[in-house]
């Protein structure tokens, strides 16, 4: 199969948290055309059975590959712990790269690590797939995680920095208080959004944020380039959700600092 170097690069979430994703491979890569899908309907995910998950995904992936996209990036860490598998089973010799794994490298990389703390949604935490991926690297590191639910319909909300955003924080990352962990993983693709937030919840300059986004985008990058497949004449963003073209098309816009197209509702 040749797959085509000016063809977009597909970027898929739950909702506006992959936005955290498109936004540092659109930095990256500012000649590639992007088109992300948010399901906007469905979010969130990290509350559902994997089952679901995976039939979700497979669904957004079979859309993405009707768009003909020449790479995925799986841009949800709760469709990575519970699906990657099944998607690269159906993308075959498209590149797909996830969060978890970029999330993991970019964790390993700090010095010192010897204890992790990982953020994410209840299914990304219940499967383990952080504890597992960062074990399968170096088996030494302590790892203590923590669900954080109501984080996804607060920022999908748009309520990232007021006092309800601030009070949820300090009841979740209380657990990491006297833990002693350097880093910390954003194990949720709309974490990010509180980042100005975290540092300050955590009362530690110390510990190391990881967001995934600019490593999955470096990875992104390298990957296309390898494969001799950069486009040099694109740049184009183009979304698309199964819900509520117009709010999700306010809050992308608040967060990625700029207009974009018109958000495209789809049904899958
Ligand atoms: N942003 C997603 C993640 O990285 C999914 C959140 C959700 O829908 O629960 O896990």
């Amino acid at each position: 199969m040749s797959i085509d170097k000016n063809a977009p690069i597909g970027i898929f979430d739950s909702g506006i948290g992959g936005l955290t994703v498109a936004k540092a491979v659109a930095k990256a890569l500012p000649n590639e055309d992007i088109i992300y899908f948010g399901d906007t309907a469905r979010v969130p995910y990290g509350i559902k059975s994997e089952e679901t998950i995976r039939e979700y995904a497979l669904e957004i992936t079979d859309f993405l590959l009707s768009k003909g996209v020449k790479m995925i990036l799986i841009a949800c860490n709760t469709v990575s712990a519970s699906a990657k598998n099944e998607i690269k089973s159906k993308t075959g010799a498209l590149p797909v790269l996830d969060v978890i794994t970029s999330g993991t490298e970019m964790a390993l990389n700090q010095i010192p690590n010897n204890h992790i703390g990982v953020i994410g949604t209840l299914a990304t935490v219940n499967s383990k797939a952080y504890e597992k991926s960062i074990h399968a690297l170096n088996s030494e590191i302590k790892v203590t995680q923590q669900a954080c639910p109501l984080l996804v319909p607060l920022a999908e909300e748009g309520w990232i920095d007021n006092e309800i955003a601030t009070k949820t924080l300090e009841n979740y990352l209380s657990v990491f208080e006297h833990s002693n962990i350097n880093s910390l993983i954003l194990g949720c693709t709309h974490y990010p959004l509180f980042k100005k937030a975290i540092p300050s919840v955590l009362k530690s300059e110390s510990i190391r944020i990881i967001d995934s986004a600019d490593s999955i985008a470096l990875t992104a990058k390298q990957t296309l380039n390898e494969l001799d497949l950069l486009n040099d004449k694109g740049g184009e963003f183009q979304c698309f959700v199964s819900d509520r073209p117009q709010r999700f098309q306010e809050l992308a816009e608040r967060f990625l600092g700029r207009k974009i197209s018109d958000v495209v509702v789809t049904h899958l």
